[in-house]
């Protein structure tokens, strides 16, 4: 979870010892006492939140500290085997984020700019189990695993049991002929060392898919429990102490590192050698030359790891050469020069900043609570449905708690624990208005129901929705009223301003929308954050105010106000300093519709809004509106279809040119524009006398 929410040290401490006592409480059910109480994502979560707040205050770090272990303690029943150079572990990038700042990290340690000279070697992080090889003089000896880091335990007989672990290494003339046809340069000459007196290979013991279900299917078949995933059947393999058991399941192994000097230079070139000598090495493991590509791989391989074999959660990068990666050295209990880029949780820790209400079509409230913005399951959500009253209080939620969410079924949002251990004291109890978020109506309870007394309200509150996005207004293309009313119902947007802070993630969250049509209306709403004054007007709703008036209407504000209506809050201010006869001396305005003005502007809800939609990013193009040019105080109207332009155009033309476009014939009106099957309009205008005009005469005024 990011810390932003942390101030200051005395909050970083306080927030750093319930991690602590917290991640300890959840590590000892289930290592010990065999309780599962928070899936691995969450934990991670938590101890990511941990290793951050520790990074930002290091002298808050204690050797306790969860952040400082690596591995488990060995068992007693093992051999014991001391690591001539400790196995470390990693530590975990989340984030594109998490990433930029482990290579600053590196290179304040450095001193060597490695977002300029970067060289990477990303390898598939293989869910299983790390253990250490020893070979002298070519003979598999000795294996053992990580333990504690330090000293570990003797496995050996086990891990003889794996087929894909070579027991003796090739020989020097098989290993040279691998290193030409694989063209690794720079080795020291083989013929100096080979058969090497001792060897040290590390990897990752893991096991297939296909095998995890068979022994699963056998469990099953003798009555007995099924095993949780394949990393836990293979630590349990490698640490039988009966190895017929560990035998009859089809361990296997990939090398990703060799601890000794045969001459490499490069990370990409242990792999090689590993390959060269005997070992198998995963064939997807790839060099990058920059960050980005390093990107590329990651979100590759996260939308492809199901196709895989084998579990992998995340990608391990390490700095190619190996130079800059030894004179990074040891931070804590990992390599400074390597990182687990780890996949997007599918479950994750995060805030509840506030709980809202929701109405629904029919006038329903429902809590919908907003998150500190977090990835789960490869997208960013900031909302969680809470359904209803019952369900905040069987979570006990309240607002400001730390939570695990999860995406439901993959990909509704829902919050499925509260982390009481966290609360600090300054949570608030949630309590439901008693009236209505959208008009103001009393809400009434039936049960775990609460819903607006207006029985019409939802519906009203969705009409003026879809009027805002719409093609006269801010014509957000691909938001039609189907997809406004998913976005209602899944608390995404509680008025118009949300939809201009909605975040990819929740769109594409919820079902049916893929990523690309997620990207596509994120993109588009971007697109129409600016806007022109009369549109901006018009998709406000305000009652009496058309296209036309909007149009009036702007003009006028503009005339009156010398160009400073830049932003929606700029114009809540002028509209609510407006008085009724500067409106009055707009053509057409009369006492109705000043009033219906003056009441919008001198609502606080309104004021509230415009002020959000500043906020969202919303601004207001400036044009001429002109109230010059060679049409001034003309007015059309237009009937039938025209052939050369839309009537849009036409229109924007005529006021581009300082006249005014009404839809009705008056006495008033000075041209009416008959098109192709031109209808009752043409027959008013005759009846008033009103001057008619073809579409090519039309043209020639306007041109
Ligand atoms: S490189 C300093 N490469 O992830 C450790 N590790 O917490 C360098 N792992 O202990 C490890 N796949 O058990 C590396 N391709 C890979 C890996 C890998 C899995 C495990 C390993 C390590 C842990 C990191």
């Amino acid at each position: 979870m990011p810390i932003g929410h942390i101030k200051n040290k005395e909050e970083a401490k306080e927030r750093i010892t319930q991690l602590r006592v917290l991640i300890n409480r959840y590590r000892y059910a289930y290592h010990v006492l065999d309780r599962e109480e928070i899936s691995e994502d969450a934990l991670d979560t938590l101890k990511k939140e941990l290793f951050d707040l520790e990074a930002r205050y290091p002298d808050l770090i204690t050797s306790d500290s969860p952040t400082q272990r690596v591995g488990g303690e060995p068992l007693e029943a093992f051999q014991k085997v001391t690591h001539e150079t400790p196995m470390l572990s990693l530590n975990d990038a989340f984030s594109k984020e998490d990433m930029h700042e482990w290579i600053r990290r590196i290179s304040n340690f450095t001193k060597v700019d490695v977002s300029r000279n970067s060289d990477f070697y990303c390898e598939l992080k293989i869910d299983g189990l790390a253990i250490e090889l020893l070979y002298e003089n070519g003979i598999f000896v000795r294996g053992s695993t990580r333990g504690d880091g330090v000293i570990g335990e003797d496995v050996t007989y086990n891990l003889k049991t794996i087929d894909a672990l070579p027991l003796s290494l090739l020989s020097q003339e098989e290993v040279e002929k691998n290193i030409k046809s694989l063209g690794i340069q720079g080795l020291k000459p083989l013929s100096h060392y080979w058969p090497l007196k001792k060897l040290m290979v590390r990897g990752e013991v893991f096991l297939t898919r296909n095998e995890f279900n068979r022994i699963n299917e056998e469990q099953h078949k003798a009555g007995k429990k099924e095993y949780a995933n394949p990393r836990n059947v293979a630590a349990g393999s490698v640490r039988q102490l009966d190895p017929r058991i560990t035998a009859s399941r089809k361990l296997d192994f990939f090398a990703y590192d060799i601890v000794g000097d045969v001459g490499q230079h490069t990370h990409e070139e242990d792999h090689l050698f590993l390959k060269a000598i005997g070992f198998k090495v995963n064939e997807h493991n790839k060099r990058a030359k920059t960050l980005d590509e390093v990107f590329e791989f990651h979100t590759y391989w996260g939308s492809h790891r199901e196709r895989l074999q084998y579990e992998i959660d995340g990608v391990v990068v390490i700095i190619n050469k190996n130079e800059l990666y030894d004179k990074a050295g040891v931070i804590g209990k990992a390599p400074r020069a390597a990182i687990a880029y780890k996949f997007s949780p599918k479950e994750a820790i995060t805030i509840v900043e506030d709980i809202v209400v929701q109405v629904g079509r029919t006038g329903t409230l429902t809590p919908v609570a907003i998150l500190r913005p977090v990835g789960v399951g490869g997208v960013i959500i900031s909302h969680a449905t809470l359904h209803n009253i019952d369900e905040i209080e069987r979570l006990g939620l309240k607002i400001g708690d730390t939570i695990i969410v999860t995406r439901a079924g993959d990909v509704i949002p829902k919050i499925t624990k509260v982390l009481l251990e966290l609360r600090t004291g300054k949570e608030k109890i949630f309590q439901f208005p008693t009236h209505c978020p959208q008009d103001g109506s009393p809400v009434l309870r039936n049960g775990v129901a609460y819903r607006c007394s207006n029985k019409g309200c939802g519906a009203r509150f969705r009409e003026s929705l879809y009027h805002f996005v719409s093609r006269h207004a801010f014509d957000i293309r691909g938001l039609g009223a189907k997809i406004i009313d998913r976005f209602i119902d899944e608390g995404l947007i509680k008025d118009a301003a949300d939809i201009f802070t909605l975040k990819e993630g929740d769109i594409e969250a919820l079902q049916r929308f893929g990523k690309k049509s997620a990207e596509n209306i994120i993109k588009e709403i971007k697109n129409k954050k600016t806007i022109t004054l009369p549109r901006f007007i018009y998709s406000l709703g305000i009652v009496h105010v058309g296209e036309e008036t909007a149009h009036l209407l702007a003009r006028a504000l503009n005339d009156l106000n010398k160009d400073q209506i830049i932003t929606p809050r700029d114009l809540g201010e002028i509209g609510s300093r407006i008085k009724e006869d500067e409106l009055y001396a707009i053509q057409d305005i009369g006492p109705v519709v000043a009033k219906s003005i003056i009441d919008y502007f001198n609502d606080m809800h309104h004021t509230i809004l415009l002020k959000k939609l500043h906020e969202g990013g919303v601004r207001i193009k400036q044009e001429a509106l002109s109230r010059s040019g060679r049409l001034r105080g003309k007015r059309f109207v237009f009937t039938g279809t025209l052939k050369t332009l839309s009537r849009e155009a036409a229109k924007e033309k005529i006021r581009a040119y300082g006249g005014d476009v009404s839809e009705l014939v008056s006495s008033k009106t000075d041209y009416v524009v008959a098109g192709e099957e031109a209808g009752s309009k043409l027959e008013k205008a005759k009846e008033l006398n009103v001057k008619i005009v073809s579409e090519e005469e039309f043209l020639a005024l306007i041109e």
